[in-house]
């Protein structure tokens, strides 16, 4: 099965007007024909990035209601209305820092589809759970809480596994790790639509950067990346970019 790769930045609560310059002029110099990128900056700078370039735009997070008296939040529509056409859903730190549970981000990722955005799912364990061997166990959780009782969202999706033990510490998952982890994703997501399940893109995220992202790109179930840290760095993650085609 052929999939187009995959690039996303998460620039997390980083960054500047200026480097959304820097970086779409970095963008800019490179033929990316085959790849889609997509930079997901804080909501303040989805409009300081010069659009149509040659890369997509998303949200880091969305409400999962529409409008109304949700002080802090942003809908789907304010995203898109400010250029987004991506969106993360699920995100450990949110998961963690804001206490987002399944059920909530299966109601976010229904109002990211619904409205339009292409949700980028998080799913990922612990250290905890990795030492205690129910890395597959989380994940299916994770899984089933959204696809369960919406499968055709699957088909609209992407899913990126962070394993929490791997996100800014240095420490990225080995290939081979990954490649285990992302395989069980997509033989689990196969009970929901095995279409589906196969052009799916399953990005890896955690430590990426420019040394250690071209074997995990060799990984037959790795379609692309979701980028932190080094998506900061014009240049090198210009070097990711470039690595994944
Ligand atoms: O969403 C991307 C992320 O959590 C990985 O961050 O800094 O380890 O690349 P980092």
């Amino acid at each position: 099965m052929q999939r187009t790769p995959l690039i996303a930045a998460n620039w997390k609560m980083n960054g500047s007007a200026a480097l959304a310059q820097q970086l779409t002029v970095t963008l800019a110099t490179l033929s990316l024909d085959t790849t889609t990128v997509v930079v997901c900056p804080p909501a303040t700078l989805l409009t300081r990035f010069n659009t149509p370039g040659n890369f997509a735009l998303g949200g880091q997070t969305l409400s999962h209601e529409s409008s109304g008296a949700y002080t802090g939040e942003i809908s789907a529509e304010l995203l898109q209305e400010a250029g987004a056409s991506y969106v993360i859903v699920g995100h450990s730190e949110r998961r963690m820092l804001n206490f987002e549970s399944d059920e909530l981000i299966a109601a976010k990722l229904k109002q990211a589809v619904s409205s339009g955005l292409t949700p980028i799912l998080c799913v990922g364990e612990s250290l905890q759970q990795r030492q205690q061997e129910k890395t597959q166990q989380v994940i299916a959780r994770q899984l089933d809480a959204v696809y369960a009782s919406q499968p055709e969202l699957l088909l609209k999706s992407v899913i990126a596994y962070e394993p929490i033990w791997a996100i800014g510490t240095g420490e990225s998952a080995t290939p081979q790790q990954a490649q285990a982890t992302h395989a069980f994703i997509r033989q689990h997501l196969a009970q929901y639509d095995a279409q589906a399940a196969e052009t799916v893109k399953l990005l890896y995220g955690g430590s990426v950067n420019a040394d250690n992202c071209a074997a995990l790109f060799q990984q037959a179930d790795i379609d692309g990346a979701l980028v932190g840290g080094a998506s900061l760095k014009p240049a090198e993650f210009a070097q990711i970019c470039l690595a994944v085609t």
